[in-house]
């Protein structure tokens, strides 16, 4: 296992560093002597390879290091909104053209996220799906109408909060075909850690109070902790980013993708107390009629 990983890192590796970018990251790759890794790293191979992973013996991790000058404007204390909304665009234009992992040869669009660049409230799932991908919006299919509901619910509206996903472009269990339906998969180490930056330059940017992070990719990536989404969820976790300083501190609270609500419709209960923790912190009093 460890020798695929390392052999994956140096591919990787390779990849990144012939790529025409110059907001390329310095990656560099980790063997046995990893102690000293930032969490959120260790966090992702784990969830790529599993417990086993966790192993210093076993554990080869990837590293993504970001330029300096790229977090400087984000940690600026004063963002107007228009600010906010260049820098996003800036970032939405980026990866758009991203082809630092290989979803960037298969995705029919890159799918950055949208949504009101002053909100109280992002939700960040795990990647885009067939219709993301085609649509080039994020929870735009079946589990994003779910979302929607949710949102609502909460008393707040789509365009009032800002919505992303951890991997910006669509992982396919057959990137030959992405004509075919049931063809999504969760994002693997690599392509989490090729995106990570965009997630976190997009929270420093828009800074909202809480981040809702749906299912357990989001919230073991953000949270840096590779516990059971079970183990996350239901509680306030101050939010830590690897490669921005935040320029007020940021609660995340975990929760069920509403893919799984759609297949398990019992644990919306579940999912329905974790969202009235952040209404309450909010004073929201849920759905406007
Ligand atoms: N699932 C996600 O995690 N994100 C989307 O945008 C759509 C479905």
């Amino acid at each position: 296992m460890a020798d695929s990983v390392r052999a994956l890192a140096r591919d990787l590796k390779r990849l990144l560093t012939t790529a025409a970018d110059d907001m390329l990251p310095a990656v560099s790759a980790y063997g046995p002597e990893t102690e000293s890794l930032p969490a959120a790293v260790k966090v992702v191979a784990a969830v790529a390879t599993g417990p086993k992973a966790e192993s210093p013996q076993t554990a080869a991790v990837l590293e993504v290091t970001f330029p300096r000058a790229q977090s400087i404007s984000l940690q600026e204390p004063t963002m107007t909104t228009a600010d906010k909304t260049a820098a996003l665009k800036a970032l939405a234009d980026t990866i758009s053209h991203c082809t630092r992992c290989p979803l960037g040869a298969t995705r029919l669009n890159a799918v950055p996220g949208e949504g009101n660049v002053n909100a109280a409230v992002m939700f960040v799932g795990e990647g885009p799906g067939f219709d993301e991908d085609r649509q080039g919006r994020p929870f735009v299919g079946r589990a994003g109408q779910l979302l929607t509901k949710m949102i609502l619910a909460m008393g707040l509206t789509r365009e009032e909060v800002f919505i992303a996903n951890i991997a910006k472009c669509h992982p396919m269990t057959d990137p030959l075909h992405p004509e075919k339906h049931g063809n999504d998969r969760a994002p693997n180490a690599q392509e989490i850690a090729c995106c990570r930056k965009y997630i976190e330059q997009q929270i420093a940017i828009v800074c909202p109070q809480y981040v809702i992070a749906l299912g357990g990719v989001a919230a073991k990536s953000l949270i840096s902790d590779a516990s059971s989404l079970g183990a996350l969820r239901g509680k306030f976790h101050p939010l830590h980013l690897d490669s921005v300083t935040l320029k007020k501190p940021v609660q995340i609270l975990a929760t069920y993708h509403p893919a799984a609500l759609l297949r398990n419709p019992n644990w919306k209960k579940d999912a329905w107390a974790d969202l009235q923790l952040v209404m309450d912190k909010l004073g929201l009093k849920g759905a406007r009629n």
